[in-house]
């Protein structure tokens, strides 16, 4: 039996990994669940999972999901904060850690469940992305599994089954290739994205999935993310690194061998397939995701990005090739420039130009320590809502910024 410490188990990639579990009671255990504000949910997975431990994200919270459950006679104990996630990434008892918080949050957990030699299931993209050379020797160090949970690396990792670990450069492999869907606005012109509201932007044609990953969907930073993450857990070379459109979201990526073979993997889009796969491999396992039917999609497309469009996959390929903190300052400019578009107060497409414009403002320095790591990290936060209270909250600007993005 697996015993699990399911980080973010509130969000889109823990609740279908609890849906996956749920389907096989003597084969996974779960031990912490952790949330960061949804107790209400949290107290219903703890009603229905019993797990030790839960754990989230203030005192207030810990201490009224602690009484609703107590009033269940639940034995679960609730903790709160940055420690009690890292320590239930840790516990004995756990031997798989799930690491589905989203943003830099996820980054200590999830480092120590690498060091305690965890299996861990990654779906915190942005914890590799800030983090990578780093992540990356952490697990070599402790010999840690990393699993991919993201659609795109799992696939690659399903295809190079029998060939390559994660981290470890494989011969034969000539290349990658991440498909890409173009998230909720692929069809609207330069003129339209101005306007997009962030419901309009979260509304992904193929996969449903919390708000911040549906929005870097949308500006197509999530690939460029992906490609980051693709550089660090493959051991790739950026050339090896293809992106195309893929609006269907069947085909989740390939893998090109230097024989010019190329394996793909398909499957709807439905993130329980790379979940179960993460969960129980190297089995397979049912997880009731609809099974695909190649009469009934008749078509597969693939087509260039339009990098006009998309100018967030560059800067990805640009902070890889500064290296060092680059990464880093892109994800946390990122993330702040997503939450203030959430927060309507900026552009959907001022998000890609605060990026830019916090990326060429501060020095990349090799990554040497966390120390540094996080400093930058916080640095590149600063900055963001720095620019952001100075250049781009004006709601007057507006023209004169929509006369810049379209020429
Ligand atoms: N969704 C997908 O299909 C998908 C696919 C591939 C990769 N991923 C990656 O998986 C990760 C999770 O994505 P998601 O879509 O599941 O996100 P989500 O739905 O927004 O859920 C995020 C989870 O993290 C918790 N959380 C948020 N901020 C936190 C903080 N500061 N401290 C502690 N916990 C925090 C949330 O708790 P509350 O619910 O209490 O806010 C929730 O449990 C992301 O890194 C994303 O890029 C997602």
């Amino acid at each position: 039996m697996k015993s699990l410490t399911i980080l973010g188990a509130t969000g889109s990639i823990g609740v279908n990994t609890l849906d996956v579990i749920s389907k096989h009671p003597t084969r996974f255990q779960v031990i912490a669940l952790t949330a960061h504000y949804n107790i209400d949910l949290l107290f219903q997975q703890c009603l229905r999972f019993n797990p030790a431990y839960a754990v989230v994200s203030s005192e207030n919270l810990s201490e009224n999901l602690q009484q609703r459950l107590h009033a269940e006679s639940s034995k679960t104990k609730v903790l709160f904060g940055k420690d009690a996630l890292a320590f239930v990434a840790n516990l004995d008892e756990v031997d798989t850690v799930m690491a589905a918080i989203v943003g830099a949050a996820g980054l200590l957990p999830t480092l120590a469940a690498i060091k305690a030699k965890k299996q861990v299931l990654l779906a915190n993209k942005e914890a590799l992305v800030m983090a990578g050379p780093l992540f990356i020797e952490e697990a070599q160090r402790a010999q840690t599994t990393l699993i991919p949970v993201d659609s795109e690396h799992n696939a690659i990792f399903q295809c190079l089954q029998g060939q390559v670990a994660p981290g470890i450069v494989c011969k034969s492999l000539e290349k990658i290739i991440l498909t890409a869907s173009g998230g909720a606005l692929r069809h609207k012109s330069l003129e339209q994205l101005l306007d997009t509201t962030p419901a309009q932007a979260c509304q992904h044609p193929n996969w449903r999935m919390g708000r911040k990953i549906s929005v870097d969907s949308a500006t197509l930073m999530n690939k460029g993310f992906e490609v980051i993450e693709a550089h660090f857990l493959f051991g790739l070379a950026l050339s090896q690194i293809e992106v195309v459109l893929h609006p269907q979201s069947i085909v989740h990526s390939l893998v090109e061998y230097s024989d010019g073979s190329v394996l793909a993997q398909l499957g709807n889009p439905d993130m329980r397939i790379p979940i179960s796969y993460a969960l129980a491999f190297p089995e397979r396992i049912d997880n009731s995701a609809t099974r695909l039917n190649l009469l009934k999609v008749a078509r597969l497309d693939f087509l260039k990005i339009d990098e006009k469009r998309y100018p967030c996959l560059n800067l990805a390929y640009q902070a890889l090739r500064i290296g060092g903190t680059a990464t880093t300052i892109l994800n946390a400019a990122n993330e702040i420039a997503v939450q203030a578009f959430l927060d309507g107060k900026i552009y959907f497409t001022d998000i890609a130009k605060l990026n830019q414009d916090v990326l060429e403002k501060i020095h990349s320095r090799p990554v040497s320590n966390l120390n540094i790591i996080m400093e930058d990290d916080n640095l590149a936060r600063e900055i963001a809502k720095e620019m952001i209270l100075k250049h781009y909250s004006a709601r007057e600007m507006k023209r004169v910024r929509k006369k810049s993005i379209l020429h």
